[in-house]
């Protein structure tokens, strides 16, 4: 039975920093984000986007009337949960309208819970071969005022349509996955901002890298000639470069390696102009190589390689399915150009912004009119999510 990726929806905030006014704000030089992390923008949500809005957003793009009564699990992957007990999907699946016998709950395991929940859709529809599964990454990176990570951080959420037959993408039974357990990036649940050996990091990213790339080779008998494009985990898309050389197989000829570094530009366009957005931060960029690439067809091969800190690595594989381009949007890059800009004051007041809760524990917020879904109010401590109805 063929299982993959249907359909995929993407969506971030409204706000946008640029990063050449961040670079002057901070006295750096905007050649270190521009060429030393290979970043432009970053996307800024405000108190009343969060994962849920993004995630019910996202889904909202790529779901019918139909699916919406034929799916019967949804999973939600974040590291920026709202609620330490109620999972994101179950306020996702009410916002949404989805049929009420489904399974609804939330994975974690910092960037890379959204490939364990693609492993696990998987597993249920090879189970139950008529099921669809919602599966959402949905995260807001927030590293904090001047902290090395600030121009990496960014807010967004794919959501992910799971089915046999799917028009897009499909899976390879070839995951080969890797734990090492380490303290390179971790939150522990009083900060609300998380701990970074920075450096520490990128190196364990580009030695699971390796050592899971070598293995995978050895498993299944595939080298990189074998794929047209390999898709990475996107912390900052000069570590994927980075990764990208690391794993080049200098006996491709040079058009062939020409081919996979084209295919590796057009990946990281939507993570530069949105940042990191943790779990969605991989199949964002696999989504900006789909909707850009000029070379590819269908049936090519394409490797991916999750990463999150603490760590689990995994590469899998997934085929491109005969048609997927029509299942995609052309305009995404203009999208992103339309939201709103920010200085740096308005978005160190805007991201960091925390609820201000009387003594009931209830707040009401403004400001969402141009959302899709909005965190409206918190009522005694219960949060309060509405559809933005749009003026006809
Ligand atoms: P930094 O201060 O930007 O580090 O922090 P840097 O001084 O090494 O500079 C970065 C690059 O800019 C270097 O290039 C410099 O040479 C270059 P490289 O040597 O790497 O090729 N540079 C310049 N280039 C041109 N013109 C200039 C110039 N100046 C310098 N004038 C750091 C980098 C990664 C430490 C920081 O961004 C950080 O802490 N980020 C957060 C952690 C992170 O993203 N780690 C990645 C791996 S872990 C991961 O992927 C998981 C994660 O997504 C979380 C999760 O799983 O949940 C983060």
């Amino acid at each position: 039975m063929k299982i993959g990726i249907d359909q995929i929806g993407f969506a971030t905030s409204n706000y946008v920093l640029k990063l050449d006014h961040l670079a002057e704000e901070r006295g750096i030089d905007p050649n270190k984000l521009s060429k030393g992390l290979l970043m432009k923008e970053i996307s800024i949500a405000p108190l009343t986007e969060d994962i849920v809005t993004l995630g019910a957003t996202a889904a909202e793009q790529i779901l019918t009337v139909e699916d919406k009564q034929v799916i019967d699990m949804v999973i939600v992957a974040t590291e920026s949960s709202i609620d330490q007990s109620k999972a994101a999907s179950v306020f996702i699946h009410g916002l949404l309208g989805i049929q009420p016998f489904a399974r609804s709950f939330e994975m974690k395991e910092a960037c890379y819970a959204g490939t364990a929940a693609l492993d696990y859709a998987k597993l249920h529809i090879k189970q139950y071969p008529e099921s669809k599964v919602l599966v959402i990454a949905s995260d807001i990176a927030k590293y904090g005022i001047e902290a090395p990570g600030e121009p990496t951080q960014g807010a967004g959420a794919i959501a992910m349509l799971i089915s046999q037959n799917p028009r897009i993408l499909e899976f390879n039974d070839d995951n080969v996955a890797q734990t090492r357990d380490i303290m390179d990036f971790w939150r522990p649940n009083y900060s609300t901002t998380p701990y970074v050996n920075g450096v520490y990091s990128t190196q364990q990213y580009l030695d699971c890298l390796e050592t899971t790339w070598k293995e995978y080779q050895k498993r299944h008998g595939l080298a990189l000639a074998d794929f047209a494009a390999v898709c990475f985990h996107l912390p900052y898309p000069k570590l994927a470069l980075k990764g990208l050389n690391k794993i080049m197989d200098q006996s491709l000829s040079q058009e062939e390696q020409r081919k996979l570094q084209e295919n590796f530009d057009k990946s990281i366009l939507y993570s530069q102009k949105v940042g990191n957005i943790y779990t969605g931060s991989l199949f964002l960029g696999l989504l900006s190589l789909l909707e850009n690439s000029e070379n590819l067809k269908a049936g090519d091969k394409i490797a991916l390689f999750s990463y999150g800190s603490g760590a689990v690595a995994e590469i899998f594989s997934a085929n491109l399915v005969e048609g997927y381009e029509k299942q995609l949007t052309t305009h995404r890059l203009e999208q992103l150009n339309q939201r709103q800009e920010l200085t740096v004051a308005t978005y160190e007041e805007l991201f960091f912004a925390e609820a201000q809760l009387d003594e009931n524990g209830s707040a009401v917020f403004s400001g969402y009119d141009d959302q899709v879904y909005a965190l409206v109010q918190i009522d005694q401590h219960q949060r309060k999510y509405i559809k933005v109805e749009k003026p006809s």
